[in-house]
């Protein structure tokens, strides 16, 4: 009995622990990235982004596809992620930043941002191929099949000043 009581108290205190520990991030949205990423000089990302298709996704669904849980998963950062976790995001914003950034609430400040590895601790992805074929996969309706380079070179942001 005893040893019972005392498993079930070390488990409690495991999922005690574990919940603690765990980053819960906000998503913030591109209008906030925006104030500080574009700027021409250093390569103005928001800019850049809206003149994808990404930043279009949402228009691409007509009616009750807007809503479709099968379909916003990968039209917008909105569908992918816990609602609990939406500070300023909006479904209107298709992929946004955050899709491939991670949630900006903790690396937002510019002390935080002006480091990697600080960014990097607090929820900051510097992405790679990996990330993108979470959507570009034969569960899109409309695949049209996936190649890093070509279809990096189509929403490619660098900043000119980083190099
Ligand atoms: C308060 C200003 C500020 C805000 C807001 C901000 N950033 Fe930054 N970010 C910076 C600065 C400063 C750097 C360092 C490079 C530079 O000077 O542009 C940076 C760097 C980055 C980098 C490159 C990191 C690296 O080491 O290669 C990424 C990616 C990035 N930001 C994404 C974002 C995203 C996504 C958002 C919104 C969720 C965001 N940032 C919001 C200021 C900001
Ligand atoms: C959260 C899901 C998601 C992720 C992650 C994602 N994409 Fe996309 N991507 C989309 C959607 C949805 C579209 C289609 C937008 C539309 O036209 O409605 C798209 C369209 C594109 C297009 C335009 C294709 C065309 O038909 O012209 C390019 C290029 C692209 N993505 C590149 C990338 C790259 C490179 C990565 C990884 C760095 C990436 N995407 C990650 C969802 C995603
Ligand atoms: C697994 C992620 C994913 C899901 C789920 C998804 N899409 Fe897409 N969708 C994409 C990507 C990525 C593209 C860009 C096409 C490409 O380059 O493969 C796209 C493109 C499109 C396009 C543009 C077609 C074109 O020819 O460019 C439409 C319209 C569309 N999707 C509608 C939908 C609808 C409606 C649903 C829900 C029934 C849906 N999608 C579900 C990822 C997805
Ligand atoms: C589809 C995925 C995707 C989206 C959406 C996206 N990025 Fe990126 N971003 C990338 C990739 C991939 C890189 C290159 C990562 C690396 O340098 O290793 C990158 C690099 C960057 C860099 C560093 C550039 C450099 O040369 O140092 C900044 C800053 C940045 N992104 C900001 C943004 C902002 C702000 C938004 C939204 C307005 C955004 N990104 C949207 C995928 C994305």
């Amino acid at each position: 009995m005893y040893v019972k009581t005392l498993l079930i108290a070390c488990f409690l205190l495991f999922l005690g622990g574990n919940y603690l520990n765990a980053q819960e991030y906000e998503y913030i949205g591109a209008a906030k990235c925006k104030t500080c990423h574009n700027k021409p000089a250093k390569g103005a990302q928001y800019k850049q982004w809206l003149g994808t298709k990404h930043a279009k996704a949402m228009e691409s669904l007509v009616g009750d596809e807007k809503k479709d849980p099968a379909c916003i998963k990968c039209h917008s950062t909105y569908g992918a992620v816990d609602e609990d976790l939406i500070a300023t995001l909006k479904i209107s914003e298709g992929v946004s930043c955050e899709s491939c950034h991670g949630p900006g609430s903790g690396y937002k400040s510019n002390s935080t941002m002006k480091s990697r590895e600080k960014s990097m601790a607090r929820g900051l992805i510097l992405p790679t191929e990996q990330l993108c074929l979470e959507c570009h996969n034969e569960d899109s309706p409309h695949y049209k099949g996936f190649n890093f380079e070509e279809y990096m070179e189509k929403i490619t942001h660098p900043n000119p000043a980083a190099q």
